[in-house]
């Protein structure tokens, strides 16, 4: 094993580094005491921390099927079902080509425009000189967004409650997270487990309701969900359970899945046309319709092709795990950007010269995407600084080699987004927010997994492109109008719950442009 902590981490409680729900400050002292690779017990599991790109990359790509998601995410399973967060293969393989329509090039570029709309809107609530809680504002304008790419509806009832299940079931999430075998005792008198009862079954049947109106219309009204309902793939031997002995790693995933987290952004390489950039960061639509091209040994051309969709209930676990993992994320993304951005009016000021030399007084639209790179580094700056996914896990199932350790199988491993960002090995002077941090030149100066707020490999955010245009077209359209000057008098603290969010209102003055 790496080097660590010799005793279980109750064992240490007392030490200022250990604090209930802080699990960052574990990590900086483990780095900051053992180095890049260290480990911990917890009971009586072992834990390894990682900060090294390298090893990050062992695990995401090359190793990648001798491993599963952690326990913590493993338990959302009473809410996410199997999901595309949650499941294991051979489940996720499918659902994941299943799903990789909905977050096509052409779709994409369909939810741009609703993601401007939606920002344009809000920028016409605000007046001069008015206070705001920024964090409130972007969790609201997120909810907008995800309401009208997710269902096309605007935030009606159905929507808001949607948001207070997931909320009720969230604050829940310790509890879930600490409760042994709780798949086991769902069905207990127990006060904490009926409240998760009752808020399932709430949310179950309005997202039941949403789908079954969804199906009766039959008509795509060119949301993610229309999509989702449409989409069927064609089964290949590559879909069948692994064998006993499990694939090799390189079958792991696709090319398109497998690419570098640092060239992230939708216009990847400068300087790339929109529709080029646009497929960077896409899923493999492409190598769905390329595989139904191919007949499956033993089939012959004859036979129509066996198309599979998804049943209602796997769409109910995807439409739940794409609220969850869409929603909050980029609301916090923005919330910290216009943090960052209201102390460094020097990069303001830049963003303000790139938005008036591209869009003048016009909305942004799709075909601005590739002007819009200083917009872009900002909000990669941003997420380096405070990333919205703070930390993975995996849980080995086989013995797993990185380096000169060999670690056995159903050890936890831990990289954080969070650490790694302000290690001052890849990004010198961490704390300072400078955007030219992601001119492409400097980012191919670094290792690949020292930035990865979209994790990477097989399991990589299948949202990518849409956070990144919605980020984008969210900072575009917002600071076109106006300007935010903090009205706190301290650094804002951070709260590491699922999302890196601020632990108290974000207060802004707003100022017009
Ligand atoms: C700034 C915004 C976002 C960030 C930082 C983010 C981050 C991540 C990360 C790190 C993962 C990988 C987790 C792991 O491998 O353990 C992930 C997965 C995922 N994300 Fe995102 N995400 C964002 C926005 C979105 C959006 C907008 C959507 C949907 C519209 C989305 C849907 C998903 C889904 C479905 C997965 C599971 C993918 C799979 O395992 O196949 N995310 N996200």
């Amino acid at each position: 094993m790496p080097p660590g902590l010799k005793h279980s981490l109750p064992f240490y409680a007392f030490r200022p580094w250990v604090k209930l729900g802080s699990p960052i400050l574990l990590f900086e002292h483990l780095l900051k005491t053992y180095g890049n690779i260290a480990h911990y017990k917890f009971m009586g599991t072992p834990i390894v921390f990682i900060n090294d790109p390298d090893y990050i990359r062992e695990i995401l790509i090359n190793q990648a099927s001798s491993f599963v998601k952690e326990r913590t995410v493993r338990r959302m399973k009473i809410l996410l079902g199997e999901g595309l967060i949650t499941s294991d293969d051979p489940i996720h393989k499918r659902q994941r080509r299943i799903a990789a329509p909905a977050f096509h090039r052409q779709r994409i570029a369909a939810y741009g425009d609703r993601i401007v709309a939606c920002a344009a809107s809000q920028r016409e609530t605000w007046r001069p000189g008015q206070h705001i809680d920024i964090a409130a504002a972007s969790m609201s304008l997120s909810l907008e967004i995800v309401a009208r790419t997710l269902f096309d509806t605007a935030v009606t009832d159905d929507i808001r409650s949607i948001n207070d299940e997931v909320n009720t079931i969230m604050g829940l999430y310790n509890f879930i997270v600490a409760f042994p075998k709780i798949e086991s005792f769902l069905h207990l008198p127990i006060p904490g487990l009926m409240k998760f009862r009752r808020s399932k079954a709430r949310l179950d049947a309005i997202v039941d309701r949403l789908i079954r109106e969804h199906r009766e219309t039959g008509i795509d009204k060119g949301d993610l969900l229309s999509m989702l309902l449409a989409s069927t793939y064609e089964p290949t031997e590559a879909d069948e359970p692994p064998p006993a002995t499990q694939g090799s790693p390189t079958t792991q995933g696709s090319p398109a899945t497998q690419r570098s987290p640092d060239t992230q952004g939708l216009s990847g390489t400068q300087g790339l046309s929109a529709t080029r950039g646009l497929s960077v960061g896409l899923q493999p639509h492409e190598s769905t319709s390329a595989t139904k091209g191919a007949l499956a040994p033993g089939l012959s051309s004859s036979r129509p092709p066996k198309l599979e969709g998804m049943s209602d209930e796997q769409i109910r676990d995807e439409v739940l795990t794409i609220f969850l993992a869409g929603y909050e994320t980029v609301a916090n993304g923005l919330t910290w950007t216009w943090y960052l951005l209201s102390q460094n009016p020097h990069v303001e000021a830049k963003l303000h010269a790139e938005l008036d030399a591209v869009l003048g007084k016009r909305l942004p639209t799709l075909a601005d995407y590739p002007s819009l790179r200083y917009t872009e580094q900002i909000f990669a700056e941003s997420m380096r600084l405070y990333p919205p996914a703070w930390a993975m896990g995996r849980m080995s199932t086989q013995p797993v080699e990185l380096g000169p350790y060999r670690i056995p199988p159903g050890a936890h491993f831990f990289f954080s987004q969070y650490i790694m960002g302000r290690d001052p090995q890849y990004f010198p002077d961490p704390l300072r927010f400078d955007p030219d941090r992601f001119t492409p030149e400097a980012k191919s100066a670094r290792p690949k997994f020292a930035y990865f707020p979209f994790g990477g490999g097989n399991r990589q955010c299948i949202g990518e492109s849409f956070a990144w245009m919605e980020g984008v077209f969210g900072i575009a359209t917002i600071a076109q109008r106006w300007r935010m000057s903090y009205l706190g008098a301290t650094t804002p603290e951070v709260q590491a719950k699922i999302t890196l969010r601020p632990k108290d209102p974000l207060m802004m003055q707003l100022t017009p442009r």
